[in-house]
């Protein structure tokens, strides 16, 4: 694990969930790492757990009160001293109310004050887990940038088995240390990033199109920001908020795509397409609702504008980053692509491979570079795949550009 940096105040919000036990080993790690924490607990967290076992672990007060006539502000004192809020475990209550501005006890309230970055771990039963609310709540939270540390499969204390278990302490920790260690390794770059499918219309009512989410070009776009680039996000039709401080131009076909690229690209010093863009398009798109009339129907199809084969007699020293889907001869196929597009890096995954491609929270991906070097990343979440990419990307940059670097 990453080392804790020096001196650092984590604030532990703890909520009233059954796993509020297990946030007294979380503050214990804390400490041990070296972290000053300040434990603040809701009110139905002390129905499962005694402030003092925290106040005596912390050795600092547990706060529990908006209204303590001894100090009257500190929501705001607290929210100012603070560089990382943390709240294990957070239950669908907290999630909904954080996610919609409620602020109507201390620690809805210190949150709403605080500019800190969070990380949330939530636990809760399955049900309620798959509640759509509950998960249109958490992608409200994913695109403001809070680090959610996703509950895992398991019993239950209802004694069901399901996805709700408090994330392992390791987990959280490492979580914890990686918003703590971020990098602002990305600033003054200006980041384009496509993500999410191209739609090609046959007739005002269909369209081909390839199966995308827009997850993996999303936590891209929103780790690049992360780290203090400027990020223009050119996406096509998704369900997805647009990621916060995010600039984002919405396009539909992979001519509409292309145009948005070029119109940012002279101010781009990084493209990453991750965008699934259909290769075909119908040649004519009819006007009125294709009837059914003939037995059999035929499609003429033709190529459409290849973005970032396009963009290499332009693209200076830009690093040019893309994607292959493939499902078989997986390195065999992203190497071509590479050569191909003249990218200085490809993504290159097995959609077959479980855990891997569309619409999962979770990516397999190998990272291929110009010189041929690969490297096979883990079953990782999509936003830890996009830091890994961001890493590898500040390697290539940092060896591009010999001139920046003092050699001795
Ligand atoms: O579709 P394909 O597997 O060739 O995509 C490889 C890379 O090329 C991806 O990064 C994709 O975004 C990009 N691409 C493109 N223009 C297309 C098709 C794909 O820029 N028409």
């Amino acid at each position: 694990m990453e080392s804790f940096p020096h001196d650092k105040h984590v604030l532990l919000g703890v909520t009233g969930s059954i796993a509020a036990y297990k946030s007294v080993l979380i503050l214990r790690r804390l400490m041990e790492a070296g972290a000053r924490v300040t434990v603040v607990m809701t009110s139905s967290a002390q129905q499962f757990i005694a402030p003092l076992t925290f106040q005596v672990l912390s050795r600092r007060p547990v706060y529990t009160s908006l209204f303590d006539p001894s100090d009257e502000i500190r929501h705001l004192t607290l929210a100012e001293q603070v560089d990382l809020i943390l709240i294990a475990p957070a239950t669908a209550n907290i999630i909904g109310k954080i996610a919609n501005g409620i602020a109507d006890d201390l620690l809805t309230t210190l949150v709403t004050a605080s500019r800190a970055p969070m990380v949330m771990a939530p636990a809760m039963d399955g049900d309620m887990w798959n509640y759509p609310v509950l998960q249109r709540n958490l992608s409200v939270l994913d695109g403001l940038g809070v680090h959610i540390v996703p509950p895992e499969e398991g019993l239950l204390a209802s004694g069901k088995e399901g996805v709700g278990r408090l994330a392992p302490e390791e987990k959280i920790l490492s979580a914890v240390l990686s918003r703590l260690n971020r990098r602002e390794d990305l600033a003054g770059e200006t980041v384009l990033v496509t993500a999410g499918p191209t739609q090609e219309p046959l007739d005002p009512v269909r369209y081909l199109t390839n199966r995308s989410s827009g997850k993996m070009g999303y936590a891209l776009a929103r780790a690049a920001r992360g780290r203090g680039a400027r990020v223009i996000l050119v996406s096509g039709p998704t369900h997805l908020p647009c990621p916060a401080n995010v600039e984002r131009a919405l396009v539909q076909t992979a001519a509409e795509m292309r145009d948005a690229v070029h119109r940012y690209f002279p101010e781009t010093t990084l493209l990453i397409m991750a965008a699934a863009v259909a290769d075909y398009r119908p040649r004519l798109r009819s006007e009125q609702k294709l009837k059914k009339e003939a037995s059999t129907l035929f499609l003429e199809l033709e190529p459409t504008p290849d973005i970032l084969a396009d963009l290499r007699s332009e693209r200076g020293d830009r690093i040019m980053v893309g994607f292959a889907a493939e499902t078989g001869n997986l390195l065999k196929r992203a190497r071509a692509k590479l050569e191909q597009k003249g990218l200085d890096l490809i993504v290159a995954n097995d959609v077959t491979q479980e855990g891997a491609g569309f619409d999962l929270d979770t990516n397999i991906v190998t990272l291929m570079n110009a010189r041929g070097e690969t490297t096979a990343l883990p079953k990782l979440s999509k936003a830890e795949t996009a830091e890994r990419i961001l890493d590898e990307i500040v390697k290539l940059k940092a060896g591009s550009r010999p001139k920046d670097r003092t050699l001795r």
